[in-house]
């Protein structure tokens, strides 16, 4: 088993479809943002205010040598911005999760803890911000992944499903 790399834009649902597939698969699942996190002991958020987005997109650097080197078979569910790691590809099978800007957000506002969400992601912090810096990436996600799944209005776990079928095509 090969790990497998979810990557695609904040708030698109790659923690909530990562916990579906683990639930029907022999995967395990980590998170780069929860790995930072524990490396540094504080939120993403604090590391954006107190040390910059440079600091944090070198741990993301950091974490994609690690990554590489000592992680199989396991499902790594990426930040946002993680994509663009050089070695990207030699970690695993780069799984995009796509949906259209205006769905993640509605997708985002009408959860029961939406204010932690958008809170949580400075990013986020600048609706026609994050619109320019979702319109500059999408080509670039879709670029990079073997395998893309449209999420709209689907389940995590009809995604999830989805997900394990593609993946199976990769064995
Ligand atoms: C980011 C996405 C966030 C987090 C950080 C930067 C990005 O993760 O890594 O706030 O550049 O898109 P999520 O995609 O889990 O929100």
């Amino acid at each position: 088993m090969k790990n497998i790399i979810l990557i695609g834009f904040m708030g698109v649902g790659k923690g909530s479809i990562a916990r579906e597939v683990i639930k029907l698969s022999d995967y395990i699942s980590i998170d780069t943002d929860d790995l930072i996190e524990s490396m540094e002991n504080r939120v993403v958020k604090k590391i954006f205010e107190q040390s910059g987005e440079a600091y944090f997109r070198n741990l993301e650097k950091k974490l994609s040598v690690w990554l590489e080197k000592n992680v199989t078979n396991t499902l790594i569910s990426t930040g946002g911005g993680f994509f663009k790691q050089e070695n990207l590809k030699d970690i695993g099978l780069v799984v995009f999760l796509n949906s259209p800007f205006d769905k993640i957000i509605k997708r985002i506002k009408n959860h029961p803890n939406a204010v932690k969400k958008l809170k949580k992601r400075p990013l986020l912090n600048d609706i026609k911000k994050a619109k320019e810096l979702y319109n500059e990436r999408l080509p670039q996600y879709a670029a990079v992944a073997d395998i893309t799944i449209d999420v709209t209005d689907k389940s995590a776990l009809d995604c999830a499903k989805e997900l394990l079928q593609k993946v199976k095509q990769y064995a």
